[in-house]
Order: C-alpha cells, then sequence, then structure tokens
C-alpha cells in the first residue's frame, strides 16, 4: 500500500530540451515565473469536479488571472463532445495563439486538454500539471494527445509536446489508493520493459512511503522520457510503451462498453500485463520464473476482472488498433523482465489462450 508523509525534494529538472520537465516541491513557484516570463494573453486552467476540490486551491496562489475549463471526469467523458466544450470555452473567453491551457489533472484530462489546445487556432500552448501517479509517470508525458471515438481508446489525436511539465508530488497526497494503484500499473510497465532493477525493488517493497515513491516516479518518467526522445513518433523504439496495451486496450474498451464501472485504464492494462507476459512466456521468450513472478506481483496487487468477455470480441477490438501495420495484431512483447521487444506477432489461438489462462487464474490468498 502506499502511504503519504512529507515530499522530500524542493525542484529538479528532470529533463531539457525541446521542452522542460520539472518536478519536486519547489515546481509551481516555478510555474507562476514561467507564466509571467511568457507573458501570455490569457491563462486557462482546464479541471474536472474532483481535481477542482483538491488541486485547484494549491495552485491558485500562484496564478494571477486565469479562466476556469471544467469538464466531468471520467473515460466515457474523453470524447468529441467534452472537447467540443473545451473549444467552445476558449473561443468564448476570446483565447488568441498567445493563450495558453494549464491541464490540472490526469491522464484523462491532460489527453483531452492537450488535444484541444495543440488543435484550437491551429495549436495554442499548454502545460501540464499532472495530479494522479498515472499521469506523473506516463500520461503526462510524451506528448500523445487524444480522444477516444465510439469507445476505441484515443482513436482521433495529434503530437505535440506540452510546453512544460510540472510533476509536484503532493498532489498525490488527495488521490485515492485506487487511483495509486491505477498508476502503479504503468509504473510496473516501465520497469518491466526497461529496468530490471527497479523492479525488483517494486516487487519486494510491501508499505511503499511517499519518499520511495518520489524516488520510483522520477525513475519511472524519465524512462518514458528516454524512450520517447529515442522515437517521439513512435516509428519504432517507443512502441516498447506498448507492452500490455494491446490486450489492455481491447479490454478496457470492452468493460467500457459492458460494465456500469468501467475498468480504470491501469486495472486494464494490468490484465494486458499478465496476458502479454503470457504471450512472451509461451513465444520462448520470458522464463518461467520471471513469468510466475510478474502474475503473482500483479495479482496480489489488482483484483481480478470477472468477466464473461466475449474472446471474439476482443479480438474485434484488437484488430482495429491503431498499432497494427497490416491485418495482424502487433504486440510488444518481454524477452525478459527489463528488457521488450517490439513487432511481435502471436497466432490466434495463442492469443486466445492468454486470454483463457487469465480468465481461469485463481489467484492464491496471501
Ligand atoms: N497520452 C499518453 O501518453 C497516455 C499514457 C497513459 C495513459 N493515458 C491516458 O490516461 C488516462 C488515465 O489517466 P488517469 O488514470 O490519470 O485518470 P483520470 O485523469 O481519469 O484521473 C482519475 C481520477 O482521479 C481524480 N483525480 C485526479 N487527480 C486527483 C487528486 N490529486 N486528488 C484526488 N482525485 C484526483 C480524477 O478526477 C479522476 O476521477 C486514460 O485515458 C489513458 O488512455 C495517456
Amino acid at each position: 500500500m502506499i502511504t503519504n508523509i512529507v515530499f522530500v525534494i524542493l525542484m529538479k529538472v528532470i529533463y531539457d530540451k525541446s521542452y522542460k520537465v520539472f518536478f519536486g516541491e519547489n515546481v509551481l513557484n516555478h510555474l507562476a515565473q514561467t507564466i509571467i516570463n511568457k507573458a501570455y494573453s490569457n491563462v486557462f486552467v482546464l479541471v474536472d469536479e474532483n481535481t477542482e476540490k483538491y488541486c485547484l486551491p494549491i495552485l491558485k496562489p500562484y496564478l494571477e488571472n486565469f479562466t476556469l475549463v471544467k469538464i466531468a471526469s471520467g473515460e466515457i467523458y474523453k470524447n468529441l463532445q467534452t472537447a467540443n466544450n473545451i473549444w467552445d470555452n476558449l473561443q468564448q473567453h476570446s483565447a488568441n495563439r498567445n493563450a495558453v491551457l494549464l491541464n490540472l489533472g490526469g491522464g484523462t484530462l491532460s489527453d483531452i486538454g492537450g488535444f484541444c489546445a495543440a488543435t484550437f487556432k491551429r495549436g495554442i500552448d499548454f502545460i501540464n500539471i499532472p495530479t494522479t501517479l498515472l499521469s506523473m509517470v506516463d500520461a503526462s508525458i510524451g506528448g500523445k494527445q487524444g480522444i477516444d471515438l465510439n469507445n476505441y481508446k484515443n482513436l482521433i489525436g495529434v503530437f505535440q509536446h506540452p510546453e512544460h511539465i510540472f510533476i509536484y508530488p503532493e498532489f498525490l497526497k488527495t488521490l485515492s489508493s485506487i487511483e495509486k494503484r491505477n498508476g502503479l500499473a504503468e509504473m510496473i510497465k516501465h520497469a518491466l520493459i526497461n529496468d530490471e532493477k527497479l523492479f525488483n525493488k517494486i516487487i519486494s517493497t510491501n508499505q511503499i512511503d511517499a519518499e520511495q515513491l518520489e524516488k520510483w516516479i522520477e525513475k519511472s518518467a524519465k524512462i518514458k522520457i528516454k524512450i520517447v526522445n529515442r522515437d517521439p513518433f513512435e516509428k519504432d523504439l517507443r512502441k516498447m510503451l506498448n507492452f500490455g496495451h494491446t490486450i489492455g486496450h481491447a479490454v478496457e474498451t470492452f468493460s467500457l462498453v459492458h460494465d456500469t464501472e468501467p475498468l480504470k485504464h491501469g486495472e486494464a492494462i494490468a490484465v494486458g500485463i499478465i496476458c502479454e507476459s503470457y504471450l512472451s512466456f509461451k513465444s520462448n521468450m520470458l522464463s518461467k520464473d520471471e513469468f510466475d513472478l510478474i502474475v503473482k506481483y500483479i495479482f496480489k496487487n489488482f483484483l481480478k476482472y470477472i468477466s464473461n468477455w466475449n474472446n471474439k470480441e476482443l479480438l474485434k477490438i484488437m484488430h482495429n488498433d491503431k498499432k497494427n501495420i497490416n491485418s495482424e495484431i502487433n504486440f510488444t512483447l518481454l524477452k525478459k523482465i527489463g528488457k521488450a521487444k517490439i513487432n511481435c506477432y502471436c497466432s490466434m489461438e495463442l492469443i486466445i489462450e492468454s486470454l483463457e489462462f487469465y480468465k481461469n487464474f485463481v489467484p492464491q490468498k496471501n
């Protein structure tokens, strides 16, 4: 479990090239200064009902004048209608090309906020201020902005980096443990594809305190930054980040359509990590011991998704995945813990077998 204590680092610049990523306790001062220096004509702050309640009061003292734009939280609202609302707000409040949109929220909010900013009047600046664990280590970084279409994940979107990213771990104090676990899934994915040491550290820690978490956030965010920098437009290397996401996105889409309480992104990715680790193991890459370790850790930390999902429907969703090149379903698999292999293909039988493995697995009680 993740507990809260005082965060320690004042401020670090953890990336500094075409845009900067600031991290630590002092970042909001720096954000305020950045906004003054840029002399933006108008400042818009995008929030959902939770970030308005919990995060805006923390940010507000650092801003002079701003216009609040509010959207409803949840993946089901990451769509064209919400985007339209945001564009309307920008237009009604006379946003010009010198305006800036501050995305104060998790990945759902920064995906749609970034998309709207990148397309409004052919692009205005936006700044990500991630407030969930998942967005601090993943969604706020990398320049992928998008919305869902007919429940298909991120089908409409653009590549556009934010002006800057300000990671302020104190925001996590009000985040529920369910949402922290949600972020853990992407942190585990980063470790599995690129950092065996981090994976071993995470799985051997029972009680994650804030100081520990802060170190992992920094490490995990740096993994994403490193990969994205080498391949910003996902021609090859960046596909590594898709580990767990081919099946994960299909399960997330299925859940969005069929469940009254849909799975959260990280929960769906946890399912994807198990199934795609199964594919890695059965494709003679991942060893049995490593596979067992992954399965054990995920089931210890994530509730099993009980669903009578229909394999055919999941496969149909996977076939529609934007990552596919031809008609084959494209996977990123694990050669071992800490090393990923992109552009892997598996037989339909094996993919179905991996889904059945998940469905039939009976997690041990600890
Ligand atoms: N663009 C990318 O590269 C990328 C990468 C990974 C995930 N994503 C996307 O990110 C989304 C998931 O992001 P998420 O898990 O951050 O979800 P989210 O943005 O929906 O936030 C989860 C919940 O936490 C609440 N919340 C946010 N900050 C809070 C705080 N500090 N205190 C209390 N409550 C708070 C939100 O209101 C929401 O209810 C998905 O849409 C996924 O597709 C994008």
